[in-house]
């Protein structure tokens, strides 16, 4: 169930309130979006009489032309690092980020800053539109112009350029008391996201890999989780499964970074932390993708190569240039992650060795993100409170109980994103757990429900509210398998939560 979708819940809405209008727009931009970035690449590629290039151009006009008919005209826009469709801020799903940034990225370079479509188009103008797009030279001031002018040779009337406009102030510092939190920490996550993806592909492809814009993102990280946790702990319930090696890094990162702060590391030693355990699993990167993704049980020979990721891991950290001075611990933690503290586990070692602190970290954050993620061969993971109540029962062998009982403390007992049933037959999802250890099952939860309009209810509800006589106005009675009531969490925290 889509949980913007008017449900059974939420009583009768009209298909034509302003806010569902909104949304549909909102969606076709999110198309368009992508549209348009699959169009430049395969432009990049193809030439304009390629079959391919030929399905996607009419894909593609039906997008544009659904939009132009229905608001008459069409006008994509950046404004700093959004865009806005006819006025209207875009905000982008997990799916639609990558396009996002590519766009933003391309038509920034070539200072094209905005796209208007003023009527209907067909196969022959989007074409030549794509393809002066795609050779406008890098930084070319005059670019809007020129790009008019080509139209114009081509007798096309219906599509207007516009330059960019630049922002003051844009290119300042990153300060985190003039944007908003929320925003900051949506850019960061899904950029975090799309810079490991291109390094591992970097990586793999034997590439020149640097990681600069890592590091700098693991400060960002850093500065948000000390100034306000939750939203980046919020982001976790982000478990995107067709991308698990990207988003898991991300997350093992912010639940490392989390534990990181209460034991009192300084910002430096978080920093280390937090890249450390962006690329715990960068060894995985020299695995074929046939074993990483294999739906059943590996053999031995390819369980022998999946036992390496963290050796290889090392190898490749210890090359990369960029990284700066790399701390001993840096290394050792990537190095440790799957050793057990009885060094069961692996990689194998001959001789006795306490498992490093990174690395007792990385490895509870790691489990922990592994169990409640879908993977190709478990569709359904655990619960949050599932996996965390197996690791409490292999705490001895597996995990460093103290650790364990901070990480506990952190997501709490009911976990971020968990599901939970109240005794007033009301649902929720755990937002922020309460860190008082005598109201650990008290968390703050947000109500799933809708307003009579259909749009999701952001009523926050603490549990530790009681009535004039003291007694708690509500309580959790137990979790629910989110999965079983067709709700992705994940959405529900990016759009009624962080939104
Ligand atoms: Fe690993
Ligand atoms: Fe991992």
């Amino acid at each position: 169930m889509d949980i913007t979708q008017p449900t059974a819940q939420s009583g009768k809405v009209s298909p034509k309130s302003p806010e569902k209008m909104e949304s549909d727009l909102s969606k076709l931009g999110n198309n368009l979006v992508t549209k348009f970035h699959v169009l430049m690449r395969i432009s990049q590629i193809y030439d304009s009489k390629n079959v391919a290039l030929h399905q996607f151009i009419q894909e593609s006009l039906q997008t544009i032309n659904t939009l132009i008919q229905r608001e008459g005209t069409l006008s994509l826009k950046i404004i700093k690092d959004d865009f806005f469709l006819n006025g209207q801020r875009l905000r982008y799903s997990v799916e639609g980020f990558t396009s996002f940034k590519y766009l933003s990225t391309h038509w920034k370079k070539r200072l094209i800053g905005e796209v208007v479509f003023k009527s209907s188009v067909d196969e022959e103008m989007l074409k030549n539109f794509i393809y002066a797009l795609i050779n406008l030279e890098e930084g070319g001031e005059k670019n809007a112009a020129l790009f008019e002018e080509q139209l114009a040779n081509c007798q096309i009337t219906s599509i207007e350029v516009n330059p960019l406009e630049v922002v003051e102030g844009e290119e300042e510092a990153f300060t985190l008391q003039e944007e908003d939190h929320k925003e900051i920490a949506k850019k960061v996550f899904f950029e975090t996201v799309g810079t490991i993806k291109e390094l591992l592909t970097q990586i793999k492809g034997k590439q020149y890999a640097d990681v600069r814009k890592l590091k700098r993102l693991a400060q960002k990280a850093v500065h948000l989780i000390i100034e306000d946790e939750s939203i980046l702990l919020g982001m976790t319930t982000i478990k995107n499964y067709d991308e698990y090696t990207f988003n898991h890094s991300v997350n093992v990162s912010i639940y490392s970074l989390a534990m990181g702060k209460r034991l009192g590391f300084s910002k430096k030693t978080l920093t280390e932390l937090g890249i450390t355990a962006l690329l715990h699993d960068i060894g995985k990167s020299k695995i074929p993708r046939e074993v990483l993704n294999k739906p059943a049980s590996l053999d031995e020979e390819e369980w022998g190569m999946m036992k390496k990721h963290p050796l290889m891991g090392v190898e490749i950290v210890l090359n990369l240039k960029q990284l700066g001075e790399i701390n001993p611990r840096m290394v050792v933690g990537i190095f440790d992650h799957h050793l057990k503290s009885d060094l069961s586990g692996y990689p194998k070692l001959f001789r006795k060795k306490e498992v490093s602190l990174f690395g007792r970290i990385i490895q509870i954050a790691d489990s922990y993100d592994a169990m409640s993620t879908p993977r190709i061969y478990k569709k359904t993971p655990y619960t949050p409170e599932q996996a965390l109540a197996l690791m409490l029962r292999e705490k001895t062998v597996h995990f460093d109980p103290l650790l364990l009982k901070i990480f506990i403390g952190l997501v709490g007992i009911y976990p971020i994103g968990s599901l939970v049933l109240l005794n007033t037959r009301e649902l929720g999802i755990v937002y922020k757990p309460n860190h008082d250890p005598k109201c650990l099952d008290r968390p703050i939860v947000i109500q799933v429900a809708r307003d009579e309009k259909g749009d999701a209810k952001k009523e926050v509800i603490d549990l530790t509210e009681t009535d004039g006589a003291g007694r708690y106005k509500r309580s959790i009675v137990k979790t629910l398998d989110p999965h079983k009531y067709h709700i992705d969490i994940a959405k529900y925290f990016l759009r009624n939560i962080l939104g």
